[in-house]
């Protein structure tokens, strides 16, 4: 270890005799050395935290090999937007797939996906589901509920069956997906629940209120299902991964991308949010994913000081508002 060490200050010494004299001033000043320092601590203490999330996260226990082969994996709504990218970024790598949807699939499907039509608002239509399910592939290993529904209208304006649809869809049916598809990932103490939730997690908009509740809830869910795996169930190599991404363009958000010059906010890929899913899967690591990245400190927003939360919601319910202004502008020439 001292030789090693020895070894690299030569190195190092040597690196930076041959460097022209103003960088060599540079790289030894006090400032830049304590700069340098920091930086070190930083990386540290964020690769501490990567770690510890991952090991609590999975309970402290390995799942094991990734084997392709071994693998069902269940996307409710993958016959559109998210959910269709998975389904064909999945069969590539060569696990079996199985959507779950109240529409046809409207693209060839692979030969390792097969397609069963249900809605997962109803209990009685996943259990048909399930049982033919369980006689032509097996139990599914992985349940990603990403079905979901968005209707964009304030309290006042949606009528009330879309509002209880969307909690019906977006959340409602997480209880009644993982009711007929956990219990066989607790018997083998293997699986994965991955929940397509969304930033509307964290941050509650204008004309949003059902969707952004459901999104919540979604975020509870999938918090207290941790807890009953782990305690309740007696199985901790079960795993359970949140997805919040952002705007992603896919059919539900044709509003937005129909007007996106007057929208101006940054517009995700499916192939980005897919990316994320499947690398939670094969990585078979449990964990909370925000999309893009670079917004992950949404999860600390509810934590902000109530005047900071409400101007970052107002920043962010003001954009969507003056578009509506400038959609509703639009429509009114067109007229004349
Ligand atoms: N598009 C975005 O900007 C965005 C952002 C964050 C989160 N999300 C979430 O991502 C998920 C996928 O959304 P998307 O953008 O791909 O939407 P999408 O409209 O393209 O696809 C949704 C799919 O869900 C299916 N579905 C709807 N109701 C169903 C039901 N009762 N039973 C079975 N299937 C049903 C639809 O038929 C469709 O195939 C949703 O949960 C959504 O809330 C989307």
């Amino acid at each position: 270890m001292a030789s090693a060490l020895s070894l690299l200050q030569q190195y190092s010494q040597s690196a930076l005799a041959r460097l022209p004299p103003p960088a060599q001033e540079l790289l030894l000043h006090p400032l830049t050395q304590k700069a340098a320092g920091a930086l070190l601590a930083l990386g540290l203490v964020r690769s501490v935290n990567n770690r510890l999330t991952q090991w609590t996260m999975n309970n402290w226990t390995s799942a094991g090999r990734w084997t392709p082969s071994r693998e069902i994996v269940l996307v409710s709504g993958g016959c559109s937007g998210i959910g269709k990218q998975v389904v064909e970024d999945l069969a590539k790598i060569g696990v079996q797939v199985v959507i779950l949807d109240i529409n046809e699939p409207n693209f060839p499907l692979p030969a390792n996906v097969r397609f069963y039509h249900a809605s997962v608002t109803s209990s009685e239509s996943i259990a048909a589901a399930a049982a033919t399910i369980r006689k032509e592939v097996g139990d599914p290993t992985v349940l990603i509920n990403n079905a979901g529904v968005a209707f964009d209208q304030t309290i006042l304006d949606e009528p009330e069956e879309k509002i209880r649809l969307t909690f019906e869809v977006n959340t409602v049916s997480h209880f009644l997906m993982v009711r007929e598809f956990l219990p066989a990932m607790i018997r083998a103490n293997h699986g994965h629940v991955i929940t397509v939730a969304s930033m509307a997690s964290f941050v509650a908009l204008g004309e949003m209120a059902d969707y952004c509740g459901s999104k919540a809830s979604a975020l509870a869910f999938h918090e207290s299902l941790r807890q009953e795996l782990r305690y309740w169930y007696n199985a901790p190599k079960v795993r359970t991964s949140i997805i919040h991404p952002m705007w992603v363009r896919t059919p539900m958000i044709k509003m937005l991308t129909d007007h996106e010059s007057k929208f101006g906010q940054p517009i995700m890929t499916v192939q980005k949010v897919s990316d994320a899913i499947v690398h939670q899967i094969v990585s078979q690591n449990s964990g909370q994913v925000v999309l893009p990245a670079s917004k992950s400190v949404a999860r600390l927003v509810r934590a902000m000081p109530t005047w900071m939360q409400e101007t970052v919601r107002s920043i962010e319910a003001g954009k969507l508002y003056r578009m509506r202004l400038a959609q509703k502008a639009e429509e009114e020439q067109g007229k004349h």
